[in-house]
């Protein structure tokens, strides 16, 4: 923002005429529309519900999943729960002043709850559960006075429930289940209205609607510390608008608008170029690339939107084409902390060194002033998560996906026994295994969550995305060793071979996850069921071994679980014994 401001002011006449043209267009959308309008800006994937919100349409009260009053027209409703939207939930929601209903449940958000949503005073229903929110429970929702219905359960929020919560004088539901919240649920207010039902579900919540005891801690105050954040970009403005007018900030104000409409989400792709701009060094791990640092620089410069091809909790990766056909895959992690760079190139460097059939080799870095770029090799076949569960009607075959379990494994133990330092890869899951263009397993990202959590200091052990993969033990003390990745690797063998997500709603329904429901199979002898049955070429024979193998690794008990060494031997013996190829076919019931 002070940047733009300083040009505005350098070519004044310039603008002034740039808006003459502009302000027709800009002037048709109201604030609520260019609040939405910026909303979607920060999403950066979804079905198509967003589609047809126009920004040149005068108000956005005809948009899908707006509604507004109809004196007014101001925006009191915005309902788009279950489209598959993935990004940030944008702070200027905070601007819908009007807003009663807010309902974004059931999507793929990820990132802190917007303070800002403290703004929206006339709220009565704020529906957020069953996304992959992270961070605090911003302390601004005790605000909300008229709040009736407060539902933010199954995501990924941390820290302690604010006691402004219970100001809720009109509050008639609260849900805060399954999250990792901790410490004492407050007792102040509305809260003792509340049974267990409301708090289930959370790693080290206590108190007595909970029946459970609180061991009395001089706990740091945890749940303060987000909210200053957004201050400064604030001030500034105001400071300008004193030496320039009011009249330049209005204009300002539109033209903005308008430029961040024009070009909707390329706000990201400006901040590699300006992440490299100022003083980026580049390195790169294994000396086989013919690039110089300016050629790689120079295409960095060049990424926007449309090269992004995922987003995941650490942030926005792209696709980056060399000149000579050579492709990469480039992950954008926006800094959070300076001053921890040293400790960060030596782990990296650790990282860059090893290379292995089954993992994803890590090519170099950007260290920039503004960001971590880390650079991949490109994978052809894209995510597991995504062959699994987005590919429509092709379904993976049989072989297919042992094969995928088989690499998996390999890739993992490798990083497990030898490793030198060992590595715990601390977040597999199936987005975290990528496929090579001839359904070849890679394990991706490993080291990172280690890597992250010490920089940010002080423990985000929850990474978006992961709930479900979690060892009971793990989600317990947030401890990762080599048997929670085992037990993650468990819970990946249930999702490749059931093709169900761990908390796929049908498990959730029965109140259990995917393990839940394998140990109820269990029980009763029935787990080949949990096999999906669209899969083609399942063999008895081999499905019961994987199965055995699995239900080891998702033991309640570390010890019980095998070594990842164990694993591979016992899927090569007993998995991979290559029958030779028996043509005939017993697959017609
Ligand atoms: N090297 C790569 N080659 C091809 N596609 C990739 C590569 N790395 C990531 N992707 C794609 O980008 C998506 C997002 O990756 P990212 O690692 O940022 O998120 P994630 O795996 O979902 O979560 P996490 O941040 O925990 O790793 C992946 O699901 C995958 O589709
Ligand atoms: C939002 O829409 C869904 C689906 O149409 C509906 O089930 C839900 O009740 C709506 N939420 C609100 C707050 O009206
Ligand atoms: C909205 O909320 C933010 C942070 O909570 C605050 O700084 C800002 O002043 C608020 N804006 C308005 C218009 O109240
Ligand atoms: C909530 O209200 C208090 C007092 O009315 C005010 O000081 C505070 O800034 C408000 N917080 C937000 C986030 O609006
Ligand atoms: C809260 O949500 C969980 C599911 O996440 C559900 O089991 C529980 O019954 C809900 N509690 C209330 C009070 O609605
Ligand atoms: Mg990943």
């Amino acid at each position: 923002m002070g940047i733009l401001l300083k040009d505005f002011q350098g070519s004044l006449p310039l603008y002034i005429l740039l808006l003459c043209c502009l302000v027709d267009i800009c002037q048709s959308l109201t604030s609520d529309g260019e609040a939405l309008v910026n909303f979607r800006t920060s999403i950066i994937s979804s079905d198509d519900v967003l589609g047809q919100w126009r920004p040149e349409d005068p108000d956005p009260c005809g948009w899908k999943g707006v509604i507004c009053d109809s004196k007014t027209m101001r925006v009191i409703s915005l309902n788009v729960s279950n489209h598959k939207l993935k990004g940030l939930i944008s702070p200027d929601i905070g601007k819908l002043d009007h807003l009663k209903f807010l309902d974004l449940h059931y999507n793929n958000f990820y990132g802190e709850i917007p303070p800002e949503l403290g703004n929206c005073t006339e709220l009565q229903g704020l529906f957020l559960q069953n996304n992959y929110l992270s961070g605090f429970i911003p302390t601004g929702l005790g605000n909300l006075s008229n709040l009736q219905t407060l539902d933010i359960s199954s995501n990924s929020l941390d820290g302690r429930i604010p006691t402004s919560l219970g100001n809720l004088r009109n509050l008639l539901t609260l849900n805060v289940s399954s999250n990792f919240l901790a410490g004492p649920i407050p007792t102040d207010g509305v809260f003792d209205q509340f049974g267990s039902n409301s708090f289930v579900g959370n790693s080290d919540l206590c108190g007595k609607q909970i029946n459970k005891l609180c061991k009395d801690e001089v706990g740091n105050q945890q749940t303060t510390g987000n909210q200053n954040v957004k201050k400064n970009s604030g001030r500034l403005l105001i400071s300008a608008s004193a030496t320039v007018g009011a009249l330049l900030l209005v204009a300002l104000m539109c033209f903005w608008g308008c430029f961040l409409y024009k070009k909707l989400g390329k706000n990201d792709a400006k901040g590699i170029a300006k992440d490299v701009s100022g003083g980026a060094s580049i390195v790169m791990f294994h000396g086989d690339l013919p690039y110089s640092s300016k050629d790689i620089i120079k295409k960095l410069e060049a990424l926007n939107d449309e090269h992004i091809i995922g987003a995941g909790g650490f942030g926005t990766v792209y696709k980056l084409s060399m000149d000579d056909g050579n492709v990469f895959a480039l992950k954008r992690i926006v800094k959070l902390n300076e001053g921890f760079d040293r400790f960060f190139e030596r782990e990296l460097a650790i990282l860059g060194s090893i290379k292995h059939k089954y993992l994803v080799n890590l090519r170099g870095y950007c260290n920039s002033p503004t960001s971590k770029l880390l650079l991949y090799d490109y994978l052809a076949g894209g995510s597991l998560d995504e062959a699994l569960h987005e590919n429509g009607d092709e379904q993976l075959a049989w072989e297919t996906r042992v094969k995928i379990i088989m690499g998996a494994a390999k890739g993992l133990a490798y990083l497990h026994h030898d490793c030198s330092p060992r590595i715990i890869h601390r977040d597999i899951k199936s987005s975290n295994i990528l496929l090579d263009g001839n359904f070849e397993a890679r394990v991706s990202d490993f080291g990172l969550a280690k890597l992250l959590e010490d920089e940010e200091s002080h423990i985000t052990t929850i990474v978006a995305g992961t709930f479900g993969y979690l060892a009971p033990e793990y989600m317990q003390s947030g401890r990762a060793t080599e048997k929670t990745d085992v037990y993650s690797f468990g819970v990946l063998m249930l999702e490749v071979v059931s093709r169900k997500r761990p908390t796929d709603a049908s498990f959730i329904e029965k109140g259990l996850n995917i393990v839940g429901w394998l140990n109820y199979l269990v029980t009763e002898d029935r787990q080949r069921e949990i096999i999906d049955g669209e899969c083609e070429g399942v063999e008895a024979e081999t499905s019961d071994a994987l199965l055995s193998v699995a239900i080891q690794c998702v033991s309640p008990s570390p010890e019980d679980r095998p070594t990842m060494d164990r694993v591979v031997k016992t899927l090569e013996s007993e998995v991979m014994t290559p029958c030779p190829s028996d043509f005939y076919d017993s697959a017609s019931d």
